[in-house]
Parts: C-alpha cells; structure tokens; sequence
C-alpha cells in the first residue's frame, strides 16, 4: 500500500524507531521525517528530512502540501520531567503543536494523524491496579494536563469535524537504539547502559515503585497498528490505554541480575518520585485487544534479554 507520511519530532526516543519502520514498510521516499535538531546518522540517511516547527502552522502546512502527506505522526512535546520545570513552555508546546496538525486534518489537507497520550492522564485519585479505559482522571502535573486536554480535543475534532485522529496511552518506554527524552519512566532505558558500563545504577524512583512499560517494538506495532485499522474498529477517539507488563526498579534490577549477577543498584529519589507516585501501577487494555487485537510481545524477560544482547555489542 502506497501512502505519504510525515512524522514531527522524528528524532526523538519513538520518532527515530517509528520513522525507520515506517520507512521500511511503506518505501523511503514515501515517509518524511522532520524535527527541530538533526537526529542519528541512521535516521537522517535512511530518507527524506525537514527541519521544521511544529508549532509553526504555516510551516507544517507548506511540508504537508509540499509533499502530499496524507497521514501525520505527532511525535513533538515536551515530556513529563522535563515540562515540570518548564510548565508554560511545555503546555505551549504540545497543545499548538496538536492544534495545529487537527486544524490541518479538519481542513482536509491530510486525512489521519497518530498522537500519542500517555498514562500521566491518570492521576493521584484513579485506581493505581489494572486502571480501566474510563476512570477518575485527574491528572496533578503539567505533562499529564496537557496529554489529558490533547485527549479531549481529539475526541471533539473526530465528533464535530469528522477528524480521523488515533491515539494510544504510551506507558514508559524501554529502547536500545534511542536515549529516552525526560520522562519518569527514563530509569528503566538508564539502567541497562549503566549495568553494562558501571555494573551499578543509582536509581531515581524508590526501589518498590511499580510502573507500567512496554518494549519499543511493541510500541512501534501497536501504532502502525491501529493507524491500519479499519474506522470502524475505532471506536475509542480520545485514546486507548495500552499495556504490556508492570515492574519496580527492583524487579527490574533482579530481572538484570540474572545476565549480570554483580550487578548492585541503590535509591535516591528525586522529584521524579512525586510524579511516579501519582501514575497507575498497571494497565487495563482490554478495549483495545477488543476493538483492534492488540496483543502485547515483550515481558520484562525477554526485554532484558534483548536490551542486553543488543547494548552489550557496544561494549
Ligand atoms: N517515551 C515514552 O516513554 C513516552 C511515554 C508516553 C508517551 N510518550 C509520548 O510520545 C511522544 C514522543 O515521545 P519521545 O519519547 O519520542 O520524546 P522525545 O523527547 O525523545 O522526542 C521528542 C522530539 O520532538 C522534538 N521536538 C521538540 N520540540 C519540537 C518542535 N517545536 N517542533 C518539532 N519537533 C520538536 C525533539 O527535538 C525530539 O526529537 C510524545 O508525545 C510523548 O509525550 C512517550
């Protein structure tokens, strides 16, 4: 199937794998990445490359009608540690960046886009264990205001303007091939470069905090995934709670420890700590294994193996 995608924030931790699978699937020329920066060798050798704002409509725009993107994946914002400090900027960030790409859609000047969301949705008051699609969602930091709005205003565009806008609530993220961007959840990718390189990690969540994660791959299929859904298979339009495992710094350590058995971690929480306590433990997904089949790959097993086998050949 022949389709023009475009991919904003391509360089990031999801942006450069998804940029390469997606150029692999649908053919170099057709997929344009872009960004702010310039990413990795890889990803600026393997096609077609913008700089390019994505808070700036009118530059959005030329890029799409320049090279008749049809689908859009908004990768851009500003991530959940890091928009702590810079609230306003954060909030600039990944609002008008949305906006942006929504008004684009509603104008028919392309006909999909991908967003991601993320658990920071939920907040102190939602159930932490197996939290449903529909909960109590009150989310205490700027991050989790903004992907909760985004939420909301993708669901508005789809009912009033018919806007075809898929979303998926990413749990933190574990890669290989890409450093993580200032999340919460960043321990879980700085741990395995650490226990090969130092054979200790010094951890910034407390050792019992259980988070939910997910391994690139399967974040990377479940997007391609639900992107190739057909419409009505859809039927959640602000975002479908995704899962795959849940583990504590502890858990993991030990899951590490059985590749490298001298391995030590120790625990010094930072404000990060106070964002983790408020985020659920675990992930209901049962809508969209209904709705779309999603079916996760990786656990905490197998992703150790793999980030070791793979990060181990640097060493
Ligand atoms: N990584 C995770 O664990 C995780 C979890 C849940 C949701 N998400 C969401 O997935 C998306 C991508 O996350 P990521 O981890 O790849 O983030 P990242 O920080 O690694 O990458 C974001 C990219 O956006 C670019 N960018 C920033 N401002 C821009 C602008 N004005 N115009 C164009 N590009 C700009 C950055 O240069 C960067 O390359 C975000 O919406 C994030 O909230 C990520």
């Amino acid at each position: 199937m022949q389709k023009s995608i475009l991919i904003i924030g391509a360089c990031g931790q999801i942006g450069t794998e998804l940029t390469l699978k997606l150029r692999e699937l649908y053919g170099e020329e057709c997929v344009v990445a872009s960004d702010i920066r310039e990413g990795s060798d890889s990803l600026m050798q393997s096609g077609p490359f913008e700089l390019l704002d994505a808070t700036n409509y009118e530059a959005v725009e030329d890029v799409i009608l320049y090279h008749e993107i049809e689908e859009v994946y908004l990768m851009a914002a500003m991530l959940s540690a890091t928009a702590e400090k810079f609230p306003e900027r954060a909030w600039n960030l990944n609002m008008n960046s949305l906006f942006n790409v929504l008004n684009l859609a509603k104008e028919n000047k392309i006909n999909k886009i991908f967003w991601p969301s993320s658990i920071a949705v939920f907040g102190p008051n939602t159930p932490r264990d197996m939290t449903p699609q529909n909960s109590i969602m009150e989310p205490s930091t700027v991050y989790g205001i903004s992907k909760l709005s985004g939420e909301r205003w993708c669901e508005y565009y789809h009912n009033k303007y018919n806007v075809d806008v898929r979303s998926l609530r990413y749990p933190g993220l574990i890669s290989w091939k890409t450093q993580p961007g200032g999340g919460t959840t960043d321990y879980a990718v700085e741990i395995y470069h650490d226990a090969l390189s130092k054979g200790n990690y010094q951890c910034f969540l407390k050792e019992d905090t259980k988070l939910p994660m997910m391994f690139m791959d399967d974040a990377i299929r479940a997007a391609i995934e639900l992107m190739d859904s057909d419409t009505g298979q859809i039927k959640v339009r602000s975002s479908y709670n995704l899962g795959a495992m849940s583990f504590s710094p502890k858990e993991i350590s030990e899951s590490i420890k059985q590749w490298l058995p001298d391995f030590s971690i120790t625990y010094q929480p930072d404000f990060r700590q106070s964002i983790a306590d408020t985020w659920p433990s675990s992930i209901d997904d049962s809508k969209a294994k209904e709705d779309w089949n999603w079916a996760a790959e990786f656990d905490l097993t197998k992703t150790t193996a793999e980030m070791i086998n793979q990060l181990s050949k640097n060493f």
